[in-house]
């Protein structure tokens, strides 16, 4: 009887493990499976629309748009004086200013709805407009120019 028992402990040990084993491997399929779901159901709303800008644009022309717009005006380079932030490493920050939007999809955004998101230390007074004043390829062309500014 005893004998019997204990050669029976190591199967029970081994199917309690084969058990734990099967169920980890399927919480972590599960899982990934979840998220990848996630990524591939949910891109940003305006990711196509922000690549296909890019697609087509020229910082060259969107470095002469600064200017004919008046982004400067707001936008001073002078530290201290500028009641927008400096575009300078607009490019770096916008990365990271609104994870998970890419720096494009961020720049994008501060043009076309400057209020989605307000920069820490300034006053929501970017102009909301620039979306019905500019055309795609303006758009694209200043969103260009601005991320080559690291
Ligand atoms: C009347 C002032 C004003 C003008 C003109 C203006 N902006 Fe702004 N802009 C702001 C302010 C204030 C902020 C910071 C607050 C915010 O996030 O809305 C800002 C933020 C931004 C940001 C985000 C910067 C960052 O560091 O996160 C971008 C990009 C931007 N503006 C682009 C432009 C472009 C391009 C133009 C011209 C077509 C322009 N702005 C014209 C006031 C202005």
């Amino acid at each position: 009887m005893n004998a019997a028992r204990s050669t029976r402990w190591p199967v029970i040990v081994v199917v309690v493990l084969l058990a734990l084993f099967t169920l980890a491997f399927v919480a972590v399929f599960v899982m990934a499976s979840l998220d990848y779901g996630m990524e591939s159901t949910t891109p940003h709303p305006d990711a196509e629309r922000v690549d296909a800008l890019l697609a087509a644009a020229d910082p060259a022309r969107g470095e002469a748009l600064i200017t004919q717009f008046d982004c400067f005006a707001c936008h001073i380079s002078a530290a201290g004086v500028g009641i927008a932030p400096p575009f300078e490493g607009v490019a770096e920050r916008a990365e990271t200013r609104r994870p998970p939007l890419s720096a494009a999809q961020y720049i994008y955004e501060s043009i076309v709805d400057p209020v989605a998101y307000v920069v820490e230390g300034y006053a929501g007074s970017m102009p909301q407009n620039y979306d019905e004043r500019l055309s795609d390829e303006q758009l694209g062309d200043l969103m260009a120019y601005l991320l080559t500014l690291h």
